[in-house]
């Protein structure tokens, strides 16, 4: 009998997502909520300190914090501009958050963020009866005036969780009633948080509902790992780079189907993936997933795949490089207002390392079979950039270099030890 090699098993940070919706929801709740393991990142971190600005009693990121709500109408008029630096969730949400409040905050972010669409929530929010005042364009930064809110029945013309959750959230502290509906389903964690903590929120196929309610519980959360981050060593392990040539174990992971659509792709390329349910976490199915290698193919992902895996497609188009055969993804022009043009982006460092792609209007095609890559890659400050061609790097004998590798610390600050710890 042949042994099979042991598995390594990996726990990546807290889910980023999650993180956010927590700190917002504490502070909104009557009361102290126990948060641990939340993501202790540069994204989340903006949220805490937009939070904390308002009033609401927010301490350093920690794993194990208490949060001190001020209850849906007790946020306070900050005395300074708030920050959300990089962070597109906090600056989105919050932004929600503060159509229901009655005082003007003027919002800002850095370069990246400043170049985002901002109009998305904007109009929605205006339609609900918020004000918003833009610099220049329809981005930050932005001065968003709140007060008494109508209710709303909103067509999103994008599939995106951002607006959605911001909707959702201007409803719970205007209290009014909302409806937002998608052309795909997007990632529905605010809907499954409120409802845990006992928020009459209901989704329906591609409509998301709240009925309004005159206060928030405080609760206790776990928050598990994020999927989007466990994404890069499921990407490693598939393609063969996990040490000792095992599977890979993925645990604690938070296991919302609206955020697997880049493990179910693995699949269809042909990877060994698996994965199981657990525990649940403030409605959060949470478990462990194990990726073994197998030979790749290539893959073909569409639009209606593409909010399940959005953040995760950098990684699958590097991984496309590798396998058998092309890899194509269409349907995918919200890459074009990440926190890079990641379509173009990923085009250019694809070809500055040696492989064969392409850019399309609406994502991108990759020749694969390339195994000998190498060259200087641009993140422009992406943090999800710069984590998948690490990992390509990593599978192709380390000859990628990345001109910004500490703008991991977004969403993953312990990247680049955890990824020499289970390639070494
Ligand atoms: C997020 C939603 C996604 C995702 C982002 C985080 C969230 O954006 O890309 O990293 O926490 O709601 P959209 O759903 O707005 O595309």
């Amino acid at each position: 009998m042949i042994a099979r090699p042991a598995s390594l098993a990996v726990r990546v940070p807290g889910d980023k997502s999650i993180s956010h919706r927590a700190l917002i929801c504490a502070a909104l709740a009557s009361g102290r909520s126990r948060i641990r393991n939340i993501l202790p990142s540069a994204d989340v971190r903006s949220t805490a300190g937009v939070l904390r600005a308002l009033g609401a009693g927010v301490p350093e990121l920690g794993d194990d914090m208490r949060v001190d709500g001020r209850g849906l109408v007790g946020l306070t008029a900050p005395t300074h501009a708030l920050d959300c630096g990089n962070s597109g969730t906090t600056a989105r949400l919050v932004s929600g958050v503060l159509s229901g409040c009655p005082f003007a905050s003027r919002m800002v972010g850095d370069a990246s963020l400043s170049r985002r669409p901002m109009g998305r929530v904007a109009r929605p929010l205006t339609m609900m009866g918020a004000h918003f005042a833009f610099d220049a364009g329809e981005h930050l930064p932005m001065v968003v005036t709140g007060g008494p809110l109508r209710s709303i029945r909103f067509e999103s013309p994008t599939a995106s969780a951002q607006v959605k959750s911001a909707i959702l959230l201007a409803g719970l502290v205007g209290r009014v009633a909302v409806s937002v509906t998608e052309p795909v389903r997007s990632r529905d964690h605010t809907e499954r948080m409120l409802a845990a903590l006992g928020i009459d929120v209901r989704s329906l196929g591609l409509e998301a509902s709240l009925e309004p309610a005159s206060e928030l519980s405080p609760f206790q959360l776990d928050v598990p790992a994020d999927p989007s981050s466990a994404a890069f060593f499921a990407a490693l392990a598939a393609a063969g780079g996990v040490r000792g040539g095992g599977a890979l174990e993925l645990t604690d992971v938070a296991l919302n189907p609206t955020r697997l659509g880049f493990f179910r792709a693995l699949r269809e390329m042909g990877a060994d993936a698996t994965w199981e349910v657990h525990r649940e976490e403030c409605g959060e199915p949470v478990g462990t997933i194990t990726i073994a290698a197998r030979s790749l193919h290539g893959a073909d992902i569409r639009g209606e795949q593409v909010p399940a895996m959005i953040d995760e497609l950098p990684m699958l188009a590097c991984l496309g490089a590798l396998a058998q055969g092309n890899t194509e993804i269409r349907g995918a022009s919200e890459l074009r207002v990440k926190e890079s043009d990641r379509i173009a982006a990923v085009v250019q460092n694809l070809r500055a390392v040696g492989a064969d792609a392409d850019e399309l209007p609406d994502g991108l095609r990759v020749r694969g079979g390339t195994r000998s890559l190498g060259g200087a890659v641009r993140t422009h400050g992406d943090h999800r950039l710069a984590m998948a061609f690490g990992v390509l790097g990593a599978l192709t004998g380390d000859a990628i270099t990345v001109d910004d590798p500490d703008c991991v610390s977004v969403s993953y600050p312990g990247f680049w030890s955890d990824l020499e710890r289970v390639t070494a």
